[in-house]
């Protein structure tokens, strides 16, 4: 590097404001479900802000967006980075977006002080990490990672009935071809996601970065109970199979099973509960029910999974409801690379910055980027550890350590 690095936070902070501004919902909410109107507005806003920056694009068949800084040596993997723009209803303006506008940063910061990369430097922005459209989190990593057979993305059908196909073509992505999605082997040399922390750690400790070692493992489970409806005054209380009140024993079972596990990583939640008709003198007849159980320990995971499908057959046995049960995923945690670790751990240092190591509980796409070349992620602290929802902050100076640390860490990767 010629010159010192350093981070143009007002413009960074600018751009995530503007990007906030694209939203399904008012301000200060921010939702930008897969390829909703708002989605394809801010896909095309950072777009706009890769080509300023002097970056190459392409697209792929599934909208994950690759913007690249090539490097000196054009026969080595490049070093990756990026994140998510999507954001769930009611959500905040950081999840995901500090990683991919921070990494934006990191590149012009790298560029203005003169740093020229041997490797490439490819910032990524991936697909759906969040489940809201299909029930499934990290689509486009996921793929990317060929870890979900084309089959099953083929068949994933959004609550209008539309599929992952009508939508991509509805985005003007109909004539890309789903089986260039995997990427080949050696792509990337490393893959670093900057990220909020989504929890209270750094703040508590007063700690500006984290340095994560493992991805908790992740599950998603979908239930469709069937009870029979009727008239709330006329029918009998010894006769009812109410779907609602299935679902309600069901997720109490979840917490339990979270509850008993004997761990204080492992976490349960029924995110999702849907009943029909939705009518105040009918007994429910229909619920749907999406679950989320994760751990840190694979086997845990799944022996609580197996808890919590069992609870579902007796409880729908017990009141004479019955149900369709799909494991939507089942996940194994990702362990992050010791060497990239210590690359982002020394980069802290250069900084001048404490940085400590941590376990991400949240699931990100680095979560899937771990089966196609070593990662690790960098967190920064965020208010209170609230995160999905629209009071998320973290602030300018925290946000311009994270950037400084991926800046330094992708020029130590990138040299
Ligand atoms: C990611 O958004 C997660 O739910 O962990
Ligand atoms: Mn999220
Ligand atoms: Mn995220």
């Amino acid at each position: 590097m010629n010159a010192r690095l350093t981070i143009d936070i007002e413009g960074l902070q600018g751009r995530i404001d503007k990007l906030a501004t694209i939203s399904e919902q008012p301000a200060p909410v921010v939702t930008r479900v897969l390829f909703s109107e708002a989605d394809l507005r801010a896909r095309a806003l950072v777009r706009g802000w890769f080509g300023e920056a002097g970056l190459s694009f392409r697209q792929d068949a599934v909208g994950n967006l690759f913007a690249r800084w090539e490097g000196q040596d054009l026969a080595l993997p490049a070093v990756a980075t990026g994140s998510h723009i999507d954001a769930i209803p009611n959500a905040g303006r950081y999840d995901g977006v500090v990683g991919v506008l921070g990494a934006l940063e990191a590149i012009r910061a790298l560029k203005r002080c003169g740093f020229r990369p041997v490797r490439s430097i490819e910032l990524i922005v991936f697909t759906a990490e969040e489940p809201t459209r299909f029930g499934i989190g990290c689509l486009g990593s996921r793929l990317l990672a060929g870890s979900m057979p084309l089959e099953r993305a083929a068949a994933l059908r959004d609550g209008d009935g539309r599929t992952l196909h009508d939508l991509r073509s509805a985005a003007g992505l109909g004539a890309e071809d789903m089986d260039r999605v995997r990427l080949p082997r050696n792509s990337y040399a490393g893959f670093v996601e900057l990220h909020i922390e989504q929890g209270p750690l750094l703040e508590g400790e007063g700690v500006p970065i984290g340095v994560v070692e493992k991805i908790a493992a992740p599950s998603t489970l979908r239930l469709q109970l069937t009870g029979v409806g009727g008239h709330a005054g006329a029918m009998l209380m010894a006769e009812r199979h109410d779907a609602l009140l299935a679902g309600g024993e069901i997720a109490l079972a979840v917490e339990q099973a979270a509850l008993s596990s004997g761990s204080p990583d492992a976490v349960g939640t029924t995110g999702v509960f849907r009943i029909e008709p939705g009518a105040v003198n009918s007994v429910p007849c229909r619920a749907w029910l999406e679950i989320d159980f994760r751990d840190t320990l694979l086997a845990r995971r799944d022996a609580a999974l197996a808890r919590i499908e069992s609870a579902v057959a007796e409880v729908c046995r017990k009141r004479g409801v019955s149900f369709n049960l799909e494991r939507l995923n089942a996940d194994a945690p990702a362990l992050c690379d010791a060497y990239l670790v210590e690359t982002v751990l020394s980069a802290s240092a250069e900084a001048g910055l404490a940085a400590r190591k941590m376990i991400s509980r949240a699931y990100h796409d680095t979560l899937f980027m771990a089966q196609v070349c070593p990662v690790t992620m960098i967190f920064i602290p965020c208010r209170g550890g609230v995160s999905h929802r629209p009071d998320e902050y973290s602030s300018p100076e925290q946000i311009r350590c994270g950037v400084e640390v991926l800046a330094l860490s992708l020029a130590r990767l990138a040299s």
